[in-house]
């Protein structure tokens, strides 16, 4: 096999949480560029249906599933329905999420758990869910952020509590079942792309944050998504355990 042919995902089915919108259409379409047909889970399914046909543009299959991450029941749904339609899962994008920003002392216990519900305990049911019927060679990337790593000026508790706790689950996961059951867990820690997320910055919060991204700009979706694409396909066969920054250099100032 050639090293770009590693990079193919032709006849492997991936499911993407969140694909309703932001950067899930992006991963959508790239995993599908690669070769894979695509299950699609949000709670928007009107949004899913164009993430679909942007799919198929591609000329791969797609399924749109509503779900609701942060119940568990709906994750197994999720699961359920891309066996029965594609037969498989290969591959788990844990990309749904929720932004906020609360100062501290201000917020509610339902306000912090709503976060960590979908945030980091939807990723964990959806990869029970998916790792129950993944053969030898599947891959799961967990879409953590810098905010995992790192703090950026807002009051985000919350958001990188559960980012970071992310990145933990991402090592033990690898740990239970790379060997055992031949699955690779892996994050990915995104810097600032724009997105319906970003979109609710206060203006002039993300030029502010450019003078500690050494590349000087926001990320274009493509660059994050050749990340996952590396992850997801034999070209990262050995990877695992491992959260990767793709920030422009964020998380190093
Ligand atoms: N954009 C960035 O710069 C950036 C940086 C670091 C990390 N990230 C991470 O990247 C991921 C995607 O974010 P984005 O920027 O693309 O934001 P976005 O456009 O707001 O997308 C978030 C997605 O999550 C879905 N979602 C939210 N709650 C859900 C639930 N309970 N069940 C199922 N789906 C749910 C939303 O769909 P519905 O509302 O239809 O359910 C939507 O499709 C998030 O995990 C985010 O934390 C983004």
């Amino acid at each position: 096999m050639s090293v770009l042919e590693r990079f193919r995902l032709d006849g492997r089915v991936a499911v993407v949480t969140g694909a309703s919108s932001g950067l899930g259409v992006d991963f959508a379409r790239g995993l599908a560029q690669a070769g894979a047909d695509v299950v699609l889970g949000a709670r928007r399914v009107d949004r899913l249906a164009t993430t679909a046909e942007t799919v198929e543009k591609e000329g791969r299959r797609a399924l749109a599933v509503a779900t609701d991450v942060a119940d568990p029941a709906s994750c197994d749904a999720l699961v359920v329905a891309a066996v029965e339609a594609f037969g498989r899962v290969d591959i788990l994008v844990n990309n749904a999420g929720i932004g906020t920003a609360v100062p501290a002392l201000r917020e509610t216990p339902q306000q912090f758990r709503s976060v960590i519900d979908v945030n980091l305990n939807g990723c964990y049911w959806m990869a029970q869910a998916a790792a129950r019927v993944m053969r030898p060679g599947s891959s799961i990337v967990n879409i953590s952020s810098i905010l995992g790593l790192t703090t950026a000026g807002l009051p985000q508790a919350a958001y990188a509590a559960s980012k970071a706790g992310l990145i933990g689950m991402t090592r033990d996961l690898a740990q239970q079942w790379t060997g055992r059951r031949g699955i690779r867990v892996n994050a990915l820690a995104p810097g600032f792309f724009r997105s319906e997320m970003t979109d609710e910055y206060q203006p002039g919060y993300l030029d502010a944050q450019m003078s500690r991204v050494l590349g000087g700009r926001l990320g274009e979706p493509e660059e994050l998504t050749a990340a996952l694409v590396f992850l997801t396909s034999d070209a990262g066969s050995f990877v695992t355990g491992q959260t990767l920054a793709v920030d422009g250099g964020f998380t190093v100032t």
